[in-house]
């Protein structure tokens, strides 16, 4: 196998977008587009990936971060530009080099792969990679002889009427030789419609040179969906859920109604895990095997064990263990820990807390800043008072504690193991473990008081 390089195309500014975005930081479910195509590119053995970045350079480093060099293309002058200023790290080196848009994010590596394969197997100079499109407005068309054998790729906006109604297109992912690339690149110009200088004219001049140029066609074009407008993403962005819901499903995952199911790139679900329809899980997010999710219910970055149900609520950034019961209509807020056979119940909010095994805040409560043991009750209106308007608090809640309905514990407290709280109490100071802490007014009842009232009548 020879040396394999990759060129990301990423510099535009994507003007049909009309977004403040850079077209490559565009989320499709949850990811950058031009992440998803690194993540695919980085499959295939690639000695050297190059990001071509202009528009957002900063940006785009941020996101892709070490896993590819960059070279800045500070002028957007067209495609073939761009590739040339990969030219100081690639010019010259023995190998066949990949060059991908970063605006096509479905495209897949198995493919890039096989795109490889047919170049070197034919000792190409060039190799496109084109698909048969139902509707081809917008895209390069790959223009083939009599013989069937490729010519060129015209532009949509440089194609005569007959050229426009070809329907196999350039999906602009491509194999050159390095070599051969580089030396084609000096020979571009900018002599058409858009005045920009077009990757797509180095096939023709290779052609023209004598030189093998082929094609691979992919029997799915949905793959290599190039998204230059928000239609477009739209319609990425239901390719990939699709893909992403169905390697689920493969995977031994019940997607009750996939097409209200959205999950992000790069979650994780066991299998015999249910989801219900209007379930959002995004980001890191890992959920074992056997559990419940949904409906409605929207998880971001969470690990979730097993037999766990989470219905109708919020959840993030939280570690949730195993045969945990959520909801329904609860929220679990961010660095949140709850541990196995914990149940939280309708309207709870949880945030920053440790919940340890077997405990329980069933109804109506705010548990922030907490530190609960396990086999706590936290009584219906259970709330911490962990902010006293500029910082805030720590309530312990230790082991076997009961805490009685419609209690306040004022941050900071320590609750002691076993103790009991009183129902309606306002707790501002420790409880020993063991005691029964009573704060709140003795109850008084005022004898024939409405007879009282009528006198004063
Ligand atoms: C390009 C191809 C077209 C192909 C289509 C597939 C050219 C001239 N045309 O058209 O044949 O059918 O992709 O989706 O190549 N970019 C730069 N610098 C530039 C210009 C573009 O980095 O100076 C990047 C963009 O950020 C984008 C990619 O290259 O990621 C493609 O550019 P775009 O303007 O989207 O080209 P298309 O019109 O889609
Ligand atoms: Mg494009």
């Amino acid at each position: 196998m020879s040396n394999r390089y990759a060129v990301i195309l990423a510099a535009g500014q994507g003007t049909r977008m009309k977004s403040k975005l850079y077209k490559v930081l565009h989320p499709v479910c949850g990811k950058p587009m031009v992440q998803h195509v690194v993540d695919q590119v980085i499959k295939l053995n690639i000695k050297e990936i190059v990001t071509i970045t202009g528009h957002g350079a900063e940006m785009v480093e941020q996101q892709l971060g070490s896993s590819s060099k960059y070279a800045l293309q500070e002028e957007q002058l067209g495609t073939a530009h761009a590739v040339m200023q990969a030219r100081d790290m690639l010019e010259g080196k023995e190998g066949v080099t990949l060059v991908v848009c970063g605006d096509t994010p479905l495209i897949k590596h198995e493919t890039m792969e096989a795109l490889f394969k047919h170049h070197e197997e034919l000792s190409a100079k060039a190799t496109i990679l084109t698909a048969h499109a139902e509707n081809p407005f917008g895209y390069g068309r790959v223009i083939r002889n009599d013989m069937g054998m490729v010519e060129k790729i015209v532009e949509q906006k440089d194609a005569s009427e007959e050229e426009r109604k070809i329907k196999e297109i350039n999906t602009g992912t491509y194999c050159f030789d390095n070599k051969a690339l580089f030396e084609a690149l000096n020979k571009v110009t900018n002599d058409n419609v858009q005045g920009e200088y077009y990757l797509p004219d180095v096939i023709e001049i290779l052609k023209n040179e004598g030189e093998v140029v082929t094609a691979y066609q992919t029997a799915d074009f949905g793959e290599t969906l190039g998204v230059n407008d928000r239609v477009a993403l739209s319609q990425a962005e239901s390719f990939m859920k699709q893909r992403i819901n169905e390697e689920h499903m493969r995977n031994g995952v019940t997607i009750i109604d996939p097409s209200n199911t959205y999950i992000g790139a790069d979650v994780k679900i066991g299998s015999d895990t249910v989801l219900y329809p209007g379930t959002i899980i995004s980001g890191n997010t890992v959920i074992g095997s056997e559990c419940v999710i949904g409906p409605h219910t929207e998880i971001s970055d969470c690990h979730i064990g097993e037999g766990t149900v989470i219905r109708q609520s919020a959840a993030h950034d939280s570690h949730i263990g195993s045969q945990v019961n959520i909801g329904p209509f609860a929220h679990i807020r961010p660095q949140s820990d709850i541990h196995d056979e914990v149940k939280i119940g309708n309207f709870v909010e949880v945030k920053k807390s440790v919940f340890g095994k077997g405990s329980k805040a069933s109804h109506l409560s705010y548990i922030g800043d907490a530190e609960v043991g396990k086999d706590v009750n936290l009584g219906c209106g259970s709330i911490t008072v962990n902010y006293d308007g500029k910082n805030k608090f720590l309530t312990k809640i230790e082991d076997g504690v009961f805490i009685g309905c419609n209690s306040n514990l004022v941050a900071p407290v320590t609750i002691g193991e076993g103790a009991y709280v009183a129902a309606g109490s306002t707790i501002t100071e420790d409880v020993p473990g063991e005691a029964l802490s009573i704060a709140r007014a003795r109850q008084v009842n005022k004898e024939n008081y409405t007879q009282k009232l009528n006198i004063k009548k």
